[in-house]
């Protein structure tokens, strides 16, 4: 029998519409009941009562499940870091800061670039705010001294042929404020994020990952990392190399960033207790934001749209989040006792800052089994009403972005934790 053509496309739209829910939803009243797992129930059914079996018992339950089933394992610290000077100029930014590039060089034929900025003014060491950027470190601070990334990179403004042009410094600096966070007493170290992991479907083999197969792997396992733990294993290199630099006081490093770097910056904090403060600004699905939530993006649609972010298992969850081992609340959780704050955006809909917000408030009972207050409300805060306690919290006005506003949250955040050391 043969059947008109039209069918077999008719056939074909239905099959697509249902591999992947095409509307995101936001509307609050039909994000649906859920049950987040309990950061303080055991597997073996006991509750957690004290730090210490948080720490020696449930922690590393939940550290195992997001390492398996979300982000994917990562290599150990490489056993041959070597760190190379490239340059230092100590009347950059006008004189009001010493600039220095640093080649880490992660294997010997793998390296990245770091962007340090100290202020001239105060004493060193410095404590210091990291996080990675989006477009090469020249793109951080109009200063013409930055050595131009030559690597490749997403279009952008000032961007050709997926290469920066001398158009592109500086087209990033809004989102680092780098004279204001000097001006507090902070030291400024970013690296692109793409010297680690290329941020592309198809670039794992220009990645970082491949230099650390066994003999004849040739791809991640489903439980082993992908780009995201890659972009945090790369922010652990950078504290691998402060722990060697006198400018840095390596014991107040705060690991920030924004969006999938956001999410980069929560999983770097998890990993490694070194950092001793994390930030997360608009992090959102597969960051701040609980993931049983069904609002903005959802699991199947990060999986679908950037595949080589998450590790093969997370897959797994796209049509059944509520067979998840984990939410992200506990994530969150596994910064505890360290200073942790959240930023989310009004017009970030896609982020759900009610999503993220739930997820401190959740994070909240394993930060008082250290007699620490987390959030210390679950009524979420107005517009500019910033929350600071161990965990801090804000929503503001505007876009998806890092703005002035976010900077000012931070530096105080960081102050009031940090002023007494
Ligand atoms: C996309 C993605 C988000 C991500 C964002 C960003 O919108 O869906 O998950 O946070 O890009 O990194 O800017």
């Amino acid at each position: 029998m043969k059947r008109p053509l039209w069918l077999f496309f008719f056939l074909f739209l239905t099959l697509s519409a249902q591999t992947l829910t095409t509307e995101a939803n936001y509307d609050e009243s039909k994000v649906g009941a859920y049950t987040l797992p309990d950061p303080l129930l055991l597997a073996n059914g006991k509750t957690v009562r004290d730090a210490s079996t948080w720490k020696s018992q449930r922690r590393p339950e939940i550290f195992r499940l997001f390492e398996s089933e979300v982000y994917g394992k990562s290599a150990p610290k490489p056993s041959k870091l070597e760190f190379e000077v490239t340059s230092r100029e100590a009347k950059a930014l006008g004189g009001d800061a010493t600039r220095k590039e640093v080649t880490i060089w992660l294997t010997p034929k793998q390296k990245m670039h770091l962007l340090v900025y100290l202020p001239n003014d105060t004493k060193r060491p410095y404590p210091v705010f990291l996080g990675l950027n989006f477009r090469g470190n020249h793109a951080v601070a109009n200063d013409p001294g930055i050595t131009m990334s030559t690597a490749w990179m997403r279009e952008a403004p000032g961007v050709e042929n997926h290469r920066a042009t001398e158009a592109s410094r500086g087209t990033e600096a809004g989102r680092f404020q780098v004279k204001t966070i000097l001006r507090r007493g902070y030291a400024v170290a970013t690296v692109y994020y793409g010297d680690i992991f290329p941020d592309r479907k198809d670039a794992l083999a220009d990645s970082i990952i491949p230099h650390f197969y066994r003999p004849g792997q040739t791809t991640p396992d489903p439980g082993q990392w992908n780009a995201l733990a890659a972009w945090a294993w790369g922010l652990s290199r950078v504290m691998d190399y402060f722990e060697k630099d006198r400018d840095i006081d390596a014991k107040h490093v705060a690991v920030w960033g924004h969006s999938r770097l956001g999410k980069a910056a929560l999983w770097a904090g998890a990993t490694d207790q070194r950092f001793a403060m994390v930030i997360s600004n608009d992090s959102g699905e597969g960051g701040a934001a609980l993931a049983r939530r069904n609002f903005g993006e959802t699991v199947e649609r990060i999986n679908t749209s950037f595949p080589h972010w998450f590790c093969g298992n997370y897959k797994k969850y796209n049509k059944d989040v509520a067979a998840l081992p984990v939410d992200q609340h506990e994530l969150l959780a596994l910064i505890a006792p360290r200073p942790l704050y959240v930023a989310s955006a009004e017009d970030d809909q896609w982020a759900d800052p009610r999503g993220e917000f739930l997820s401190a408030v959740g994070a909240g009972p394993v930060y008082s089994l250290f007699h620490a207050t987390g959030l210390g409300t679950d009524q979420m805060p107005g517009l500019h009403q910033p929350i600071m306690n161990t965990i801090g919290y804000h929503i503001r006005a505007g876009k998806h972005d890092v703005t002035e506003y976010d900077w000012e949250q931070f530096l105080t955040f960081a102050d009031k934790h940090w002023k007494a050391r």
